[in-house]
């Protein structure tokens, strides 16, 4: 993708078709670029370790797992939601059996564009909206779900983290990695029309017209705790447990 500096200059300069719908046109344009060289021009570790069938699956998720009845589950059930053509949350975890679903709305370009490069990844990502998981899986069905980069590409974040929430196990956990305030970065063009945010430990989704506290959505069953990453400039990462009552 263009640098954002450029990106940004480009829609003042010449404009160009900044809606919704143009900007998942451009998400399906990027994954076809990226992945048609084996991840060269996008990112060869990444693509290299996504196709791995011996993918490992994350210490930040094992822990979660430690902290939630599914400790003592095997398998357990692991959901990512706005995955892309390639998850990015592994499975492969010694001694634990790990059932990774993966999810996004593009899933039918992504499943051509896979087909046309004769790619075949360890998990295939299947069609779904983080807004209509309810749909698809039934409530209360995944120790951990994972959205990862995504949120801010939906029309209705809020609905997501609801549903999210809804098809999470009680005491399970959601998991959420974002850039902050992408819609200003980008100045609300294509699918960046809402901003995450971190406020004394609440997920903030917000934008010109509405702003939304997950802890107020969600109420007293989940335990909502964002903080910003260490490691990468700009990112938040929030866990939420949904409690078992
Ligand atoms: C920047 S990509 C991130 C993909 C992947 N999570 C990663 O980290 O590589 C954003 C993804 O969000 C997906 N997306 C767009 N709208 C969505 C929605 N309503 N629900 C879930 N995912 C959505 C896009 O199709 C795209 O695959």
């Amino acid at each position: 993708m263009l640098p954002r500096i450029f990106q940004r200059l480009r829609h003042r300069l010449f404009g160009g078709d900044t809606s919704y719908d143009a900007g998942l046109e451009n998400e399906a344009l990027f994954w076809r670029k990226a992945l048609a060289d084996e991840g060269k021009r996008w990112s060869p570790e990444a693509f290299r370790q996504r196709m791995d069938p011996e993918f490992a699956f994350p210490p930040h998720l094992q822990e979660l797992v430690a902290a939630s009845p599914a400790a003592n589950r095997d398998p357990i059930q692991v959901l990512d939601v706005g995955a892309g053509p390639l998850t990015a949350v592994g499975f492969h975890w010694p001694g634990r059996q790990v059932d990774l679903s993966a999810v996004d709305p593009l899933a039918d370009v992504f499943d051509s564009i896979l087909d046309d490069l004769q790619l075949a990844p360890p998990t295939r990502t299947r069609k779904a909206a983080g807004e209509d998981l309810l749909s698809v899986f039934p409530a209360d069905s995944f120790d951990i779900v994972v959205c990862s980069n995504a949120l801010d590409h939906s029309r209705d974040p809020l609905q997501c983290v609801r549903q999210m929430f809804a098809v999470t196990r009680p005491g399970g956990w959601v998991f959420l990695w974002h850039y902050r305030n992408e819609a200003e970065e980008e100045g609300y063009a294509g699918l960046h029309q809402w901003n995450l945010d971190e406020s004394a430990g609440d997920m903030i989704l917000w934008n010109r017209k509405a702003r939304h506290s997950c802890r107020m959505e969600l109420g007293s069953q989940a335990v909502v705790d964002t903080r910003p990453d260490s490691q990468v400039s700009r990112a938040i990462v929030t866990r939420i447990q949904k409690q078992v009552v």
